[in-house]
């Protein structure tokens, strides 16, 4: 039941698959004769110095992973000098995960569980700046939840000696329909903007279009991404999207990615195409089910190994210095 809930997709897991083969398919064109005895993986996300593009996605319920959870997820990506977000759906609570140490974190706001008013999201985003966390990425594409087949077929549920700890102590609301989020909007995003000093990131944008509104609302930057295709079935790979979303954002804001990176070439891949930065999901998951926060480093170790291979035999020294050029995909013009 816990594999499947974090392996699967949604429906004919179409895009489930293509995520990952989408990669398989954009080529290299690597340059020659550069001296790249040393390579420099550095990089700045939202003002934050970080050691590598790699940071870690979302996930919810990772104590069923593993006993230490999003703990063992946190302390693994601080000692990789990255970026963790937290879920809405941790099953470690904003104090377990601050009191693991300095680190920077991004927390991923859910705005509509049953409940979850405007006092409530108010009063959550002042726990989450008093945890330290760094940015809100607000999830867009999860206006009702996807349809999981093998999650039915398993009767999933989260295993009763587990909960979820962000919401505990919040003051829901029962009864007061009309301050309640029933459906994300553009607007939400708007009021979230001037109920947080952090900057706001939106998680699961795919097209130019909605990245123009992004740009008007006055987000920080948005995270391409299907939500590891668990939601809407038969969307592009991220990759495939990356770019359309890059040209709309004219360079206003950065635009990150997630969704099927499993190889550093993979990362280098998104680079190329205009990320400033990816986010991996089930690699944490499963490396933390195997050997909980030995596990994460290690997967976060393999990534930056592969991602500065893959530069140094492209002839690249530093990420400003992965182009376009080093990579064909199927819609370049022949040259
Ligand atoms: C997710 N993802 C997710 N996203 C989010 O915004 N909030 C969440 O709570 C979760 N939970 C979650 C659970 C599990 C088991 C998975 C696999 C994914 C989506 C996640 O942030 C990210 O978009 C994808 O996982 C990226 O794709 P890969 O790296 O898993 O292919």
């Amino acid at each position: 039941m816990v594999f499947e809930f974090y392996a699967t997709g949604a429906d004919d897991q179409w895009t489930l698959q293509e995520n990952q083969n989408a990669f398989s398919r954009i080529l290299f064109r690597p340059r020659v004769l550069i001296d790249v005895s040393k390579i420099d993986l550095t990089t700045t996300v939202l003002g934050f110095k970080i050691s590598m593009p790699v940071m870690i996605a979302p996930a919810s319920m990772q104590k069923m992973a593993h006993p230490d959870g999003e703990n063992a997820t946190a302390r693994a990506a601080s000692a990789a000098g990255t970026i963790m977000g937290l879920s809405s759906w941790s099953t470690a609570s904003l104090d377990e995960v601050a009191s693991t140490g300095p680190g920077i974190r991004f927390f991923q706001l859910y705005m509509y569980k049953d409940g979850l008013d405007r006092n409530a999201i108010t009063q959550l985003m002042g726990r989450v700046e008093r945890a330290g966390f760094k940015a809100i990425a607000v999830t867009v594409d999860r206006p009702r939840r996807g349809h999981k087949e093998s999650d039915i077929k398993n009767r999933f549920k989260l295993p009763p000696h587990l909960s979820l700890k962000i919401f505990e102590g919040l003051d829901l609301a029962k009864t007061d329909e009309g301050n309640n989020i029933a459906s994300l909007t553009w607007k939400d995003v708007k009021w979230l903007q001037t109920i947080t000093k952090l900057p706001v990131l939106l998680k699961g944008v795919l097209t130019a279009e909605d990245t123009r509104l992004a740009v008007q609302a006055g987000v920080a930057g948005v995270i391409v991404s299907n939500h590891g295709a668990r939601q809407l079935d038969y969307v592009p790979a991220t990759i495939n999207a990356l770019e359309e979303v890059v040209k709309a954002a004219q360079g206003r804001i950065p635009v990150f990615l997630d969704g099927g990176i499993r190889r550093g070439t993979d990362v280098f891949k998104a680079l190329a195409l205009g990320a400033s930065g990816i986010f991996i999901g089930r690699p944490v998951l499963f490396s933390l089910a195997a050997e909980g926060e030995a596990g994460v480093k290690k997967v976060l170790q393999m990534l930056r190994d592969e991602l500065e291979l893959a530069m140094a035999l492209n002839g690249c020294t530093s990420l400003k210095e992965i182009t376009r050029d080093h990579v064909m995909t199927e819609w370049d013009a022949p040259r």
